[in-house]
C-alpha cells in the first residue's frame, strides 16, 4: 500500500489503524480500546492498557537475541572517546540504577529532573525512570540555573540526576554550580541528587543530599519493569510558549510507544537493527523521540553524538560518524547542515568519507529553506526529507513517508501530512481556505497517539493555548499553506516564539527579563533573519526616564542579563535603545512589521498604527547594528 491508500485507511478508521500499529508493542495488558474519548476534547490513548516503555526499548530486545547488538554508540569528538553499549549491558545498567533510584525512594509517578550533557549515561537514567514508572523531566544543557529553577518549581521532582559537567567547544559548563543554584532559587527542594562524575571535572557533592553515580548504585537490587497505565506520563519536557513560564509538554506512555514504532520504519526507514543517528541533543524533544526512545523501541541503534557539526574538529565531522558507525538515516536541524556549507561550500570534506551507507537525511526543527536542502542533495547525493513538528506533537505532523513510499520531494515543503493528523488551513474565523492560500495551521481533534494529552499541572493552560482558538482543532501556531497536491507549507509562526539555531525560543520571556534591568522603562524582542541560525534575537529597549549613561553599557547588561536567566543558548546579543516602539492605538506592539523592516522586506503599513513615523526610528536604529539594509 502507498501513502494515499494508508492515509485514507486511516482517515476511515482512526481507532483501527492505531490498534494494529499498537500490536507491535508488547503490552502487559493490551487496551481495550485506542481512544478515549469521554473527556473530549480531552482524549487519551490506549489508557486501559498495561505496558513499560523500558521494557519495549530494551528489554524485550534482549530476549529476543538482539543482546549482542549495539544500543547505543557513543562518539564524542569533544572529549576524544568512542564507546558502544549492547542491548544486554544497556538493560543491566538501566535494572540497577532504576534500583538504586527504588532504593533511594522513587516510586511510580514520581517526577525526577535529569540534567545532563550528551553521554549515554543521559539515556540510561531516562530508561531507569521509564523501568519503575518514574516521570523524567530532562532540562537542555544550555539553560541557567534560573530556567531549571522554574522547570523544579513546576514539576516538583524528588530526584535530580545530573552530571558535573558539559563540554561546549573550549569552555566547560560547570553543571554542579548551575545544579546548586537552581535548588537554592527554587522554592521546591528535591530530596536527592545523583550526580554523574566526567573525567573532564569532578563536582564537590553536598553531604547528606548528593550521592555518587556509582556509589548509589552499589550493592543494590537491579529494578524490575513496572507496568503503567497506557495514559501514565512517560516524561514532561518544558518547551518555550509565549511568555517566560515554560509549557510543560506531557508525554503519555501508550501513544508514545505506538506512534514513534510506526514513525520508524514509515518514516525514517530503518529496520530493526539498522544504526539510525539523530544529531540533536537529549534536551529537546528530537532528543527524546530520536535519540533515546524512537530507535530503542524500534530495535535501532541509536549514536550519541557529543560535539558540533563544525569545529569538531571539522566540517567532516558528521560524514565521519555516518560512515565509522554505518548510519542508514540522518536527521539533524537545517542549521547544523548550514554550519557545515558554510565551512565546506564544495562539499569536499564529504569525499573523504564513504557514505554509501546512507539512505536519506532528515531535517527539522526550524523552517528547511531552499538553497540549504538543495545543497544537501548535491554534495550528499542522496534524498534531503524535511519534515515538520513539534514538541507537542513529538513525532511528525507533516513528512515524506519514504519507508512506505518516497513521495517527489517539493523544495520548500516538509511534504504531506502523516496518518492521525488532518491538518487544515484556516482563516482568522476558523473556516477551511483554498489550496494556496495563507493561514493558521490546526489540526482536527483528537490528535494521533504520541501527542501531548496536556501540560503538567495546567490543564486550563493547555485548552486556552491550543483548543480554544479553533474548537474542534489543536492550533499548532505555525502559518502556512496546502497546494493543490496537499503538499504543506510551513511560513511561520503567528506568535511570539523564535526558533534559534533549531531551539525553540520564547521573545516574550526575553521581554521579561530585559523588563527586570533598573534602566529599561519598556521593551520588545523580535526575530530576526540570521543566514546561520535561521533567526537570531534582537532587543529594543526604552529607558527609564533620567537614565544617562552610555548605551552601549546598557545594551552589554542586557545580554549578560538574559544569558545569566534564560542561559547562552538564547543567543541574546543584540540590542539598540529607542525612544519609543511603534504600537497600534490599542497599545500592541508591532513586532511583526518591526520583523519586517529588519529583514529589509517589503510590508504593509499597519492600518491601526499609532504613529508611521517611528518605524523610521527603528529602521535608523536596526541600522546601527548591520539590519535593515544597513
Ligand atoms: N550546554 C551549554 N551551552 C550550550 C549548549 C549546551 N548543551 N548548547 C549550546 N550552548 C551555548 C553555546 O556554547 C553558545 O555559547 P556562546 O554564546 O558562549 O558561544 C550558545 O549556547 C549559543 O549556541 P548555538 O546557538 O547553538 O550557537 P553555536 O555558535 O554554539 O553553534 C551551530 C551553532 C549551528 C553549530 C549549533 O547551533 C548547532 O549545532 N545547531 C544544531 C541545532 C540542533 O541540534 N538543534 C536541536 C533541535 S533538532
Ligand atoms: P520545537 O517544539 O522546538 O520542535 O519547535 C517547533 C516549531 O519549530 C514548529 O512549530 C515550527 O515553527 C518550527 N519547525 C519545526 N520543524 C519545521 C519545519 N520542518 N519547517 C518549518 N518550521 C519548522
Amino acid at each position: 500500500m502507498g501513502y494515499k491508500d494508508v492515509y485514507a485507511g486511516w482517515k476511515a478508521d482512526p481507532e483501527g489503524f492505531w490498534t494494529e500499529a499498537a500490536k507491535a508493542i508488547e503490552w502487559e495488558k493490551f487496551p481495550t480500546r485506542a481512544l478515549n474519548d469521554d473527556k473530549a476534547p480531552i482524549y487519551s490513548w490506549f489508557d486501559d492498557g498495561l505496558v513499560n516503555t523500558c521494557f519495549n526499548a530494551v528489554d524485550r530486545h534482549v530476549r529476543d537475541g538482539r543482546g549482542d547488538q549495539n544500543a547505543i554508540i557513543y562518539d564524542s569528538p569533544i572529549t576524544g572517546t568512542k564507546s558502544a553499549i549492547t542491548f544486554a549491558q544497556l538493560q543491566a545498567k538501566v535494572a540497577q540504577l532504576a534500583g538504586a533510584l527504588k532504593a533511594k525512594g522513587i516510586e511510580t509517578g514520581d517526577r525526577v529532573i535529569i540534567y545532563m550533557p550528551m553521554v549515554p549515561e543521559a539515556l540510561v537514567a531516562m530508561l531507569a525512570c521509564a523501568r519503575i514508572g518514574a516521570i523524567h523531566s530532562v532540562v537542555f544543557g544550555g539553560f541557567a540555573a534560573h530556567e531549571l529553577a522554574v522547570r523544579i518549581d513546576d514539576c516538583t521532582p524528588k530526584a535530580i540526576i545530573a552530571a558535573s559537567c558539559g563540554l561546549e567547544p573550549g569552555r566547560v559548563v560547570h553543571y554542579k554550580p548551575l545544579l546548586d543554584g537552581a535548588i537554592e532559587q527554587a522554592t521546591h527542594k528535591p530530596e536527592f541528587c545523583v550526580i554523574f562524575q566526567r573525567d573532564q571535572e569532578r563536582a564537590e557533592l553536598i553531604e547528606g543530599r548528593d550521592y555518587d553515580w556509582d556509589a548509589v548504585q552499589e550493592g543494590v537490587a537491579p529494578a524490575d519493569c513496572v507496568p503503567v497505565p497506557g495514559s501514565h506520563p512517560a516524561y514532561i519536557l518544558y518547551t518555550s510558549g509565549t511568555t517566560g513560564a515554560p509549557k510543560g509538554v506531557v508525554r503519555a506512555t501508550g501513544g508514545h510507544l505506538v506512534a514513534l514504532n510506526w514513525s520508524m520504519k514509515n518514516i525514517y526507514n530503518v529496520d530493526p537493527g539498522d544504526v539510525f543517528w539523530a544529531a540533536s541533543d537529549v534536551g529537546w524533544v528530537v532528543g527524546h523521540s530520536y535519540i533515546a526512545y524512537g530507535p530503542l523501541i524500534h530495535g535501532n541503534t541509536t549514536v550519541v553524538f557529543e560535539g558540533k557539526p563544525v569545529g569538531t574538529p571539522d566540517a567532516g565531522t558528521f560524514w565521519r560518524v555516518i560512515s565509522e558507525h554505518n548510519v542508514r538515516s540522518f536527521f539533524t536541524a537545517p542549521t547544523a547542515i548550514r554550519a557545515v556549507k558554510r565551512e565546506d561550500p564544495k562539499g569536499d570534506s564529504v569525499k573523504r568519507y564513504d557514505i554509501s551507507c546512507l539512505r536519506a537525511l532528515y531535517l527539522a526543527g526550524e523552517r528547511a529553506d531552499p538553497d540549504t536542502i538543495e545543497w544537501a542533495q548535491k554534495v550528499l547525493g542522496k534524498p534531503v526529507y524535511d519534515h515538520w513538528w513539534q514538541t507537542e506533537t513529538g513525532w511528525t505532523i507533516a513528512g515524506n513517508p519514504a519507508g512506505l513510499e518516497a513521495l517527489p520531494v517539493k523544495v520548500g515543503s516538509p511534504t504531506v501530512p502523516m496518518p492521525g493528523y488532518d491538518v487544515q488551513i484556516l482563516d482568522e474565523a476558523g473556516h477551511p481556505m483554498k489550496p494556496g492560500e495563507l493561514g493558521a495551521i490546526a489540526v482536527k481533534l483528537p490528535l494521533p497517539p504520541g501527542t501531548l494529552p496536556t501540560l503538567w499541572n495546567a490543564e486550563d493552560r493547555f485548552r486556552k493555548s491550543y483548543l480554544t482558538a479553533f474548537p474542534g482543532y489543536y492550533e499548532t501556531g505555525d502559518a502556512g499553506m496546502i497546494d493543490e497536491d496537499g503538499y504543506l507549507y510551513i511560513m511561520a509562526r503567528t506568535d511570539d516564539v523564535i526558533n534559534v539555531a533549531g531551539h525553540r525560543l520564547s521573545t516574550g520571556a526575553m521581554e521579561e527579563v530585559l523588563a527586570s534591568h533598573p534602566d529599561v522603562a519598556e521593551c520588545a524582542v523580535i526575530g530576526v533573519g540570521d543566514s546561520l541560525k535561521g533567526q537570531l534575537p534582537v532587543g529594543f529597549v526604552i529607558l527609564t526616564k533620567g537614565v544617562n549613561r552610555p548605551h552601549g553599557d546598557i545594551t552589554a547588561e542586557c545580554a549578560k542579563l538574559v544569558r545569566d536567566q534564560i542561559g547562552p543558548v538564547a543567543a541574546f546579543k543584540l540590542s539598540v535603545v529607542v525612544d519609543r516602539l511603534p504600537k497600534t492605538r490599542s497599545g500592541k506592539i508591532l513586532r511583526a512589521t518591526m520583523v519586517k523592516i529588519a529583514d529589509n522586506e517589503d510590508f504593509k503599513m499597519p492600518a491601526t498604527i499609532d504613529d508611521p513615523a517611528i518605524l523610521d526610528e527603528i529602521r535608523a536604529a536596526l541600522q546601527t547594528i548591520g539590519y535593515a539594509g544597513a
